[in-house]
């Protein structure tokens, strides 16, 4: 990593997603979360202050180091255990069916190889468990997917490789996850960046996760 990404984008990325309207989406998505949850690209634990009592153990996945330094107040500041579980959601070192639910919030847009991302979270899910989802993506306006897919590579150098352009709920249905329930919306600023996929979903049971 550069220097740009190790210590300067996940000061900026913590700015950004910590406006009012964003912890209150957060809010929302964590309240539902319970037992052994897997988060995703924890970045620096802005989610921590919302995990609710019924969550009993979080395993943290991210590859930036700042992320886990810019964490720690918020970690100490909460009941809830959090264990670091590893650098990369594409190769997770969970067993198989060993966490009731996964929490990932503007994380799908960033993961490289997202489909195996993805497959990980099949694996490491408990066969009841769901994924909880709050993410920016593919806005279902032709004109601003336009300019989604023009700026996506200049997004991708600035934003440590987030993609403006990903379709979250197709790429949910893609890596055989059934979607319970989804909210669309914008939020304020740049409509490139700002529509917003909120929700949750589950294996589906017939799935083989190809
Ligand atoms: C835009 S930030 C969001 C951080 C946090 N989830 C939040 O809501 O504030 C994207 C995060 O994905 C992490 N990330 C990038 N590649 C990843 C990977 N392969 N596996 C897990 N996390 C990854 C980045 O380090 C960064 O913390």
């Amino acid at each position: 990593m550069s220097f740009y990404e190790d210590h300067i984008l996940p000061r900026c990325v913590e700015l950004t997603l910590s406006t009012r309207p964003v912890r209150r989406a957060r809010e929302r998505v964590v309240a539902a979360l319970s037992g052994e949850v897997l988060e995703i690209g924890f970045g620096s634990g802005l989610n921590v202050p919302y995990y609710p009592s019924a969550v009993t153990k979080v395993h943290a996945v991210d590859p930036s180091a700042l992320g886990q330094k810019l964490a720690a107040k918020r970690l100490a500041a909460s009941p809830v255990a959090v264990e670091w579980s590893g650098l990369d959601g594409e190769k997770l070192q969970l067993p198989d069916a060993s966490v009731d639910a996964v929490l990932s919030t503007f994380t799908l847009c960033t993961i490289p190889d997202v489909g195996r991302a993805l497959a990980e979270l099949r694996r490491v899910l408990r066969p009841a468990g769901t994924l909880h989802f709050l993410e920016h993506g593919r806005s279902p306006d032709a004109s601003i997917a336009k300019w989604q897919d023009r700026l996506t590579p200049v997004q991708k150098f600035f934003a440590g490789g987030c993609h403006l352009n990903r379709d979250v709920s197709v790429i949910l249905r893609a890596a055989g996850f059934s979607i319970d329930a989804l909210s669309n919306y914008y939020m304020r600023g740049p409509k490139v960046g700002t529509y917003l996929y909120e929700g949750r979903a589950h294996v589906e049971a017939s799935s083989s996760g190809q």
